[in-house]
């Protein structure tokens, strides 16, 4: 096994020059924001016009950037080609609801049921998933609309991601399913009308936008020349442990996995005999989770990066972070 790292982000990315769609998953706070926001503006600074955006409802892009970019595709100051974008949840909810109102209502008129809309709205939106959903709506929007060359997305965990892709699987059949009883109940209902006219069916023509949708996402979400998700991990049990589980999912999904990168190593040129136990101790640590790591991610780890004396904030202390990851 080779502990040395065959194919850097820099080697990747130059092999796979129509990546357009860029993932970074992994555990909460091994460095997902920062890692997304060098690798955005690594990309910016190759000439490509790139779209730094957050689905996460927790967002930090504007903490990283010391820049509000919160609603509004934001040019990032002092970097060129470089677009940041936090996505109001509250915003894309909203409109969820609005639009979810109108098909409920259209078709609750449609079936002669005389229920108010409000309550069917209310439990289809309190589903814990409503957000999620919304959230990947939104996401693929941006993907379909392709206004930029790059996009990199600063998700939620990315468990989510997955069981949304799964969700869209299900989905296509439910959508298909619903089709073909509209399908039978719009026939009966023009065999039975008197005046013969052709309806139009807003639910319908919902129905199949969204399945078009779904599936022109999954086409480009598994597509390896455009889309890499990236893992990242510390040198500690539990960021491997569930980065293991994200790529056996990754896999098992058809969508590609770009590669594992280490974050928060410890300096060894830095550590002497003299040093206090305590990092030493936790460089011996790191040095033993490496071997699990270059044994595990065989041929898979694209960067190591090491712990900085001071936070990953602003375009400057990224741009420095960038030398490591794309060494
Ligand atoms: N190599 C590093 N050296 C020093 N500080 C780092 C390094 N990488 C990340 N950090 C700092 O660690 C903190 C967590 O990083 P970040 O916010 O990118 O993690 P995250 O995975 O996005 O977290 P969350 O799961 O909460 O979204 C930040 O304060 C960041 O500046
Ligand atoms: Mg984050």
């Amino acid at each position: 096994m080779a502990k040395e790292i065959e194919t850097s982000m820099r080697d990747y990315f130059k092999a796979h020059s129509n990546l357009r769609f860029i993932f970074f998953g992994g555990k909460g706070g091994v460095g997902k924001t920062v890692t997304a926001g060098v690798t955005a503006q690594w990309l910016a600074s190759q000439g490509r016009r790139t779209l730094l955006a957050s689905t996460n409802p927790v967002h930090s892009l504007s903490g990283l950037l010391s820049q509000d970019v919160f609603g509004k595709h934001t040019p990032v100051t002092g970097v060129p080609n470089l677009w940041a974008y936090e996505i109001d949840t509250k915003d894309t909810i909203e409109r969820s609801k609005v639009e979810i109102r109108e098909k409920i209502q259209w078709f609750l008129k449609f079936a002669d049921i005389s229920t108010k809309a409000e309550d069917f709205v209310e439990s289809a939106t309190m589903n814990p998933a409503f957000e999620e959903s919304a959230m990947f709506e939104n996401m693929i929007e941006l993907m379909l609309k392709a206004e930029y060359d790059s996009f990199v997305f600063d998700t939620a965990p990315t468990a989510n991601a997955r069981r949304l892709l799964g969700m869209s699987q299900v989905y296509s059949l439910w959508v298909n399913k619903m089709l073909k009883s509209r399908e039978e109940a719009r026939s009966l209902r023009e065999l039975l009308s008197f005046t013969k006219k052709k309806e139009k069916d807003p639910l319908m023509e919902y129905l199949i936008g969204f399945r078009d949708r779904m599936e022109r996402a999954r086409v480009l979400l598994t597509d390896p020349a455009q889309t890499a998700f990236f893992f990242v991990t510390l040198p500690e049990a539990l960021p491997i442990a569930v980065i293991t589980r994200f790529i056996g999912w990754f896999h098992e999904f058809g969508i590609p996995v770009g590669g594992v990168l280490v974050n928060m190593l410890i300096d060894r040129t830095q550590v002497e005999a003299s040093s206090p136990d305590f990092v030493k101790n936790r460089l011996a640590m790191q040095d033993r989770y490496m071997e699990d790591i270059w044994q595990k991610f065989e041929g898979m780890v694209r960067a190591k990066v090491p712990l900085y004396a001071d936070e990953v904030r602003g375009v400057q202390s990224m741009g420095m972070m960038a030398e490591a990851v794309f060494a």
